[in-house]
Parts: C-alpha cells; sequence; structure tokens
C-alpha cells in the first residue's frame, strides 16, 4: 500500500494527515446532519431507561449532540461516568411525587407473583394511570426552568416512548419530529403506525401464542387485541386532558393514542426476525432488536477471577431484572436450595439486600450484574431470569441458553419464543420449587441441543448489515434530514370500508349476482325452447 515514490517520501510526510483527513471527509456519509436530540423514554429507571440511554450513544457516536430528560428521583443517572458523552436535564419533582414513583416501581415486585392474567394487569394499569399523569403535570406545569431550557434548546428530534406519552406531547410542543422507541417486541402495537397486522398469524400480546394457532386461539387472539385497546384509550385518558389545559398544539386533532400514529415520524421496535414470528413492517418500522447486546467489555478482576474459578462446569446467571428488586423471600429460597445441588456449577445472582435464607458456598450474590459482558464469557452456561426484552436479546446474541420464569408483562411472549426456538425452557412463576428448578437446570445442562440452538440463534441474529443501534441512529439521522411524511402508510387516510375492501368486495357481490341471474334465466328459457321443441317433434311424429 505504499503509493508514493521513494524519492519523494520525506517530503510527503507533512501531507498524510491532511490526505487522512480528506480521506476521513468524504467518506463520512454525505447525509449526515448533526442534529440536536432530546431523549425521554421514562423517568430514568429500569429497561426502558436502558434502551433509550443506548439509543442516545449511537447517536453521539453518529454526531449529534444527545440530551437525556429524566426525573428528581432518578437524578443519580446523570452523574454516571460512563454516560458522560450524554447531557441531562433533570425534572423537579416534590418529595411527595417521588415517593410516588418509587413506589410505583416496587409495585411491580410486589404484584409480580400474582398469576399472568388480564385482572392483574388492570391492577397494574390502574396504579400506573394517575401516577404518571402526576408525573407529566409535573413537568409541563411545575418545572418552568426546564420547559424554557427545552424550548429554547433547538432540539431537532425526540424520541420518546409508548409508556410515557408525555414525551409525545412535549415533542409537540416544541414542534420537533417525533421518534417512537418501544423496548418491548410488541409485534402487534405496530398498529399504531397503522402496520396492518394479520392476526391469523401474529400473536397478541400476552397471549403466548406462536405464530400457527388453531381456530379457539385465533378467536382468542383477535379478543384480546381487539380488547386491549379501549384499556388503552382509557389508561391515556388523562394525557389528553393534560393536553387541553397545557394547550399544546390545539391545531392537531385526534386523541392521544391517534396521535402516536399521526404525529410520530419514526418507530422503533425492538424486535429482530432472527427469533421474531415473521410479519410484514412498513419503511417507517425500523427493527432494532437487541439494541442493549453488544461485544463483551472485560470483566472486573475479582469477577473474572470467580468466573475461572468454576473450570470446566461453568457459571450459572441468575437475576430478576432491575423492576423486580424486593420480590419475597419464601419465592426466592428455593433457588438457592436448587443451585445448592450443584456444588460443582458456580452461581452468580443479581440480589438486592440481604438474603434471609442460606445461600450455598458456591452462589455468589451481587446487586448489580455486568449481565451482558457475564453473558458473553465463555465460562457462563446457563440465564436463568424473568424474560425481559433485552436479557431476552443478550442471551441470544451471546449464544447462552436460558430459563425464563415470566414475571410480569411482556415475559409470556419472550418465553413463548423461546420455547419455540429450542433454545430454552419457561417455568411457571406459580410452580417454583426446588424439584421443578433443578429439573430444567439438569435438562439444559445436561442436553447440549439448548446450546447448540443459541449458537445457531446467535449467528442468525449477528448475520445482518450493522449493529441495531447504528441502525437506529443511520433512521433518527434520516428523518431529521427528509421527514418521515413518505413514509406513513397510505392506510391512514383510508375509512373501515376502503381498508377493508367491503365497497370492492360488494361490487363483486352485485356483479356476481347479475351473472348468476342472467345464467339461471338463460338455462331456463333454453329449457323451455328444449321442451317446446321436444313436444312439438314429438307431437308431428305422432
Ligand atoms: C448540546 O445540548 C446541550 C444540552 O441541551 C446544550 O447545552 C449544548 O449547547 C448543545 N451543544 C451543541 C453543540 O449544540
Ligand atoms: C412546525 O414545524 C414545521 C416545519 O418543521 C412548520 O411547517 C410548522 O408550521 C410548525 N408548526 C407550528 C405550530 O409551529
Ligand atoms: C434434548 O432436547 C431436545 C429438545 O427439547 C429433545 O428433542 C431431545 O430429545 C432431548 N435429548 C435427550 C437425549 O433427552
Amino acid at each position: 500500500m505504499d503509493f508514493v515514490h521513494p524519492s519523494t517520501r520525506h517530503r510527503s510526510r507533512p501531507t498524510v494527515p491532511f490526505i487522512l483527513l480528506c480521506v476521513v471527509f468524504f467518506t463520512m456519509p454525505s447525509d449526515l446532519q448533526a442534529g440536536n436530540v432530546l431523549i425521554t423514554t421514562s423517568l430514568g429507571e429500569g429497561s426502558h431507561y436502558f434502551v433509550g440511554k443506548t439509543i442516545g450513544k449511537y447517536l453521539v457516536k453518529h454526531g449529534h449532540n444527545v440530551t437525556v430528560l429524566i426525573s428528581k428521583a432518578y437524578a443519580y443517572r446523570a452523574e454516571n461516568i460512563e454516560d458522560s458523552e450524554l447531557n441531562f436535564i433533570v425534572f423537579e419533582q416534590t418529595a411527595e411525587q417521588i415517593a410516588s414513583v418509587r413506589e410505583r416501581h416496587l409495585a411491580f415486585s410486589k404484584n409480580a407473583l400474582e398469576p399472568n392474567n388480564v385482572a392483574y394487569l388492570l391492577k397494574m394499569m390502574k396504579t400506573a394511570r394517575q401516577g404518571v399523569a402526576d408525573d407529566c403535570d409535573d413537568l409541563l406545569g411545575r418545572n418552568p426552568d426546564v420547559i424554557h431550557q427545552i424550548e429554547s434548546g433547538n432540539f431537532d428530534v425526540v424520541v420518546y416512548d409508548m409508556i410515557w406519552l408525555c414525551s409525545l406531547l412535549l415533542a409537540m410542543k416544541i414542534n420537533a419530529t417525533a421518534v417512537l422507541s418501544s423496548p418491548m417486541s410488541l409485534p402487534t402495537f405496530t398498529a399504531y403506525a397503522h402496520n396492518p397486522v394479520n392476526l391469523a398469524y401474529v400473536p397478541s400480546f400476552m397471549t403466548g401464542y406462536t405464530s400457527s394457532m388453531s381456530f379457539l386461539q385465533r378467536v382468542n387472539n383477535v379478543v384480546g387485541n381487539q380488547g386491549f385497546y379501549p384499556v388503552l384509550e382509557y389508561m391515556n385518558q388523562p394525557f389528553n386532558e393534560l393536553r387541553e389545559r397545557h394547550k399544546i398544539r390545539p391545531d392537531l386533532t385526534g386523541t392521544i393514542s391517534e396521535l402516536v400514529g399521526i404525529y410520530t415520524d419514526l418507530f422503533l421496535f425492538n424486535l429482530d426476525f432472527a427469533v421474531e414470528f415473521p410479519l410484514p413492517l412498513l419503511p417507517n418500522i425500523i427493527p432494532i432488536g437487541g439494541i442493549t447486546a453488544r461485544p463483551v467489555s472485560p470483566l472486573p478482576s475479582d469477577l473474572e477471577a470467580f468466573m475461572q474459578s468454576s473450570g470446566d462446569e461453568g457459571v450459572i446467571l441468575f437475576t430478576l431484572g432491575t423492576y423486580v428488586s424486593h420480590i419475597k423471600s419464601e419465592f426466592l429460597e428455593p433457588f438457592a436450595e436448587a443451585f445448592g445441588r450443584y456444588p460443582q456449577q458456580k452461581v452468580l445472582w443479581q440480589f438486592a439486600g440481604e438474603p434471609r435464607f442460606k445461600i450455598p458456598p458456591n452462589v455468589k450474590t451481587m446487586s448489580w450484574l455486568p449481565q451482558n459482558d457475564l453473558l458473553g464469557h465463555p465460562k457462563t452456561r446457563l440465564f436463568i431470569f424473568h424474560g425481559g426484552n433485552n436479557g431476552f436479546y443478550e442471551t441470544i446474541y451471546h449464544g447462552v441458553p436460558a430459563i425464563i420464569i415470566p414475571l410480569t408483562g411482556d415475559a409470556i411472549d419472550q418465553g413463548v419464543r423461546l420455547k419455540h426456538q429450542g433454545f430454552g425452557i419457561v417455568l411457571d412463576k406459580t410452580r417454583v420449587t426446588v424439584d421443578t428448578l433443578d429439573d430444567a437446570i439438569k435438562t439444559i445442562l445436561s442436553n447440549k441441543s439448548y446450546s447448540k440452538m443459541a449458537k445457531v440463534l446467535s449467528s442468525r441474529l449477528s448475520s445482518r448489515s450493522m449493529h441495531p443501534g447504528d441502525r437506529a441512529a443511520f433512521w433518527v439521522n434520516h428523518v431529521m434530514k427528509h421527514g418521515g411524511d413518505y413514509m406513513r402508510s397510505p392506510l391512514k387516510d383510508l375509512n373501515f370500508i376502503q381498508r377493508n375492501l367491503l365497497d370492492v368486495l360488494g361490487l363483486f357481490l352485485v356483479v356476481a349476482s347479475i351473472i348468476l341471474v342472467i345464467v339461471y334465466n338463460c338455462v331456463r328459457c333454453s329449457f323451455r325452447r328444449c321442451k317446446r321443441i321436444f313436444f312439438s317433434s314429438k307431437q308431428k311424429n305422432d
């Protein structure tokens, strides 16, 4: 690669950095337009925050200026040196409201062991409904400095989460391009973007179905899916009132749920067809499944030493996630006992607080686990977790078989895909005992088909044109420059009759009826004529 003539080499030296600079300059994507991005996906907690922040980090990598809006309840996020490339705006909340925010998070732990059904879901939603609206009122009504800072911040794009539509109101208020990010997989919710979802083969949220459904399952699938929208409408109602009260874009018509489809330019869904049941997506719906999964960074030395100490038997990772931090001891105790039955195996357990039962010597508890880096460690043999979507994609990315114990919301859907793809086992949370755990662990450690399948899926997921983080950044940049109007589904402009082609079907029915009548009459006529000819010839012969 030496193109410089030897005799001119000494003179050309100083120009090398310049040439490099030119190369870098000219190979930069010509459409890159450094923009100001506001990310407001949750108040600052849980998997929704992690996905939002990860999108932010990739946007920074691609040259954008990113600011993350969080509540004072999670102000410590702003101090994390690992996220120093992000700017933070913290909005004030009263001590009372902060207590309410924390209480709502704890509700996940308290309710996690209730049966996963509609009643449970409604209960969770009811707790959340007024709380999230109050948070929004705090932001819009009691933080004039923050609102001023946002209004004068020249934000081109707001990345928001369907779970806190207050951030959509904020995007509308400052007239910025809006990008929805869904940390959950939620294929049927692409209908919000007017994506046609065929319930004949797309299983609805929390049904536990695969894409191949029996007749009764399809009935359930339709009922479950259609039944969800009124519930969401009820959940979102307070945002309509807030919008009216704070006079946000009265020129736009539609309820807040409709505005998700009308106002948003781009939809980022945390799914990837490497492991998802197939369905078609509109061009403005970008799959970013596995955005939090990445190549490993080295572990802290004590943790590395622990991993190495496991020898050939390897390590089991166990976590119930960030939302379920204070689950009751009776649920956790069988895990300790089951792990004790595998003394050769080491176990890393994410555990907040002091366990009130005996922890076997092969188990190490830690209040926080660097999950991605541990899953990527060659000694890791099995991941036991609550079925969160981020963990689901991280374990696939690193090719580790898993046991899912679905605790909340969408975890049941991850469980279905885990089972369907054959890289793990699902355990019912109401049937967790030492024996069921022991059985599941033994099966995965002894039957190589699970880890083999996990490796196959890992390879499938990694075979892609770019990392989902880069893809998200690319598309956010794209709509920043071009908007997303041209990608919107034309379905949004059609009424029910047009959308379902009922008018065309009607015309076909009319035409078919006319043809039938004509054919019938012709047949009748010719039959009569035949009869007449037949009879008249008969008379002649007589
Ligand atoms: C980036 O965003 C921050 C916070 O919104 C702002 O203070 C800063 O001026 C911005 N930087 C540039 C270069 O626009
Ligand atoms: C919002 O911005 C668009 C262009 O980005 C502009 O055409 C429109 O008039 C603005 N609307 C309001 C209400 O400011
Ligand atoms: C291992 O598991 C797979 C998938 O569940 C199953 O088909 C196979 O029969 C199992 N093999 C043994 C030896 O149990």
